[in-house]
């Protein structure tokens, strides 16, 4: 593939400018490190699994080469046709888009060198089958990078919402709020426990962590990020009829502590693991 020309290119064409704006500022913090701990080697075959709109495999199929190959793997369709434009418009080549589960993965066995997941693995529906699937299509040596956040994730955010439910005598929602919690962070003990059963050797944990910060608990519930990803998710802890309520003494509460605080911070744990599969590359 012929390097592209910068000055050939039209930074006035709407389509370029929508790829350029391609990282969500949220996975940026988790895959810094991911991308600190890949093992670059030279014409390797890697698949990242859950890419959505294209990271990390726009940035690896960039960083390895044209002599590697790169597979996105996600079945989100409308996220991975703009990784597609992404594609395009950067004229890469050697990046290739699968609309397939984690859980069922459409390849032979050792297929892959590097096997990389930028907060998705947690998030499948079926965690422990998606990592037999990826044991199994690593090939021996193979290296799997995998980042994801941890329980702890927006504890302020966790410790305020029972203390509403509990003002508003709702606690028939607070098992639910446990719950919920669980589906989406798994403990790092289970997920250890999760990769080692399978086969993997987990040579190292990486402990980076995050803080998202904003004026008061209005501005945090009503951001983008915050609107899109979490904030359906805690609504439909509580049934319909009480969500305006339960929301509005939330904001209240969040508003209060920005108030004695300064601002309001909400502090992401995640963890980044390095696991390996016995052998020879
Ligand atoms: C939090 S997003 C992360 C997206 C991207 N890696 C990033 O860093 O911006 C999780 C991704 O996992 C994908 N996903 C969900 N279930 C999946 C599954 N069973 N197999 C593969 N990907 C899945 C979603 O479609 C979504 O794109």
């Amino acid at each position: 593939m012929a390097a592209p020309k910068t000055d050939l290119w039209n930074l006035d064409d709407p389509d370029l400018i929508s790829a350029i704006d391609e990282l969500p500022l949220w996975s940026a913090h988790f895959a810094q490190v991911l991308l600190e701990t890949v093992l670059y080697r030279p014409g390797i075959a890697v698949l990242d699994i859950g890419s959505g709109t294209g990271f990390p495999a726009l940035e690896l199929a960039q960083r390895f080469g044209a002599r590697s190959n790169v597979v996105a793997l996600d079945p989100w369709r409308a996220a991975t046709d703009r990784l597609q434009q992404e594609m395009q418009q950067y004229g890469i080549e050697n990046l290739t888009i699968l609309n397939a589960s984690a859980e069922q993965m459409p390849f032979a066995d050792s297929t892959f060198d590097l096997i990389t997941s930028n907060n998705c693995l947690n998030k499948v529906a079926d965690p422990k089958r998606a990592w037999q699937e990826c044991f199994r299509v690593s090939k021996p040596g193979a290296q799997l990078v995998a980042t994801e956040n941890l329980p702890g994730t927006m504890e302020e955010f966790y410790e305020c919402f029972p203390e509403t439910l509990r003002d508003l005598n709702l606690h028939e929602y607070l098992a639910g709020v446990e719950k919920h919690i669980h589906s989406k962070r798994k403990p790092i003990e289970e997920t250890r426990h999760l990769i080692s059963n399978i086969g993997y050797e987990l040579v190292l944990e990486q402990y980076p962590y995050f803080v998202l910060r904003y004026v008061n608990g209005t501005a945090f519930l009503n951001h983008s990020l915050i609107r899109l990803a979490f904030l359906p998710s805690w609504r439909a802890l509580v049934s319909e009829s009480k969500q305006a309520k339960a929301f509005e003494q939330v904001e209240e509460k969040l508003n209060a502590v920005a108030k004695s605080e300064g601002s309001l911070t909400m502090t992401v744990p995640v963890v980044c693991l390095d696991c390996h599969k016995a052998g020879v590359v």
